[in-house]
């Protein structure tokens, strides 16, 4: 049993930094979510996907996750390539997607500043990815999006990172589920093509594979 919930209040101020740069942000576009920003999706999901952390004008101002970011372009528009959205995905919170069978979440809730968390912040806020994943009976598999999202997932699974190294399209075996491994879906990674769509969507094909249809 987690000591905590699976959300994280919108208000959290556990990390100091954090809670300041939201305040800094929130002074400045009143108007914007500027919290932590809850999971998205289906509490009955057999795939969760996990994320690095908000960007600012993205799931920062919108409340969703990979919501108005760059990286929720490719990542939606996969979701629903593989049967696990539904819907036209619009970059706005009120655009109607459902997720089917699938949940998006962040290894750290609150946006941090240059997209970079430290290393206390997400210790601090591996409880609520510990307690997202055990409020989900049906889970089977995470997809981890890029090494900080794999190894704060190990570590709230209480598995060893040396037996897990990340790297792209990596399968692992952890607490009875399956976990991938892919190259996060940034504008970076992708401008440099370090990651492409077909690189991103191998990942999720084989996930679809394994764990078959929804319904
Ligand atoms: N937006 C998110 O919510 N998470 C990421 O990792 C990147 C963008």
């Amino acid at each position: 049993m987690s000591a905590v919930g699976a959300e994280a209040p919108r208000n959290c101020r556990l990390c100091p930094r954090l809670a300041a740069y939201r305040d800094a942000t929130r002074a400045k576009n009143p108007d914007w979510f500027n919290g932590a920003v809850p999971s998205f999706g289906d509490e009955a999901a057999r795939l969760l996907v996990v994320g690095l952390a908000p960007g600012v004008t993205g799931a920062n101002r919108t409340g969703r996750p990979f919501t108005g970011d760059f990286a929720g372009d490719l990542l939606y528009a996969t979701l629903t390539k593989f049967g696990w959205a539904n819907g036209a995905f619009a970059a706005r919170p009120d655009d109607g997607l459902v997720l089917a069978g699938a949940m998006v979440t962040n290894a750290v809730r609150c946006v941090p500043p240059q997209n970079k968390p430290v290393g206390d912040e997400i210790n601090r806020c591996r409880p609520f990815l510990a307690a997202r994943i055990a409020a989900l009976p049906r889970l089977r598999a995470i997809l981890c999006l890029g090494r900080i999202s794999h190894e704060s997932t190990l570590r709230a699974l209480g598995a060893k990172l040396s037996v897990h190294p990340f790297a792209h399209g990596a399968r692992h075996e952890v607490a009875g589920l399956t976990l991938w491994d892919s190259y996060h879906c940034s504008r970076y990674n992708t401008n440099t093509g370090r990651l492409t769509a077909e690189m991103f969507e191998a990942v999720f094909e084989a996930a679809r594979a394994e764990l078959g249809p929804e319904g």
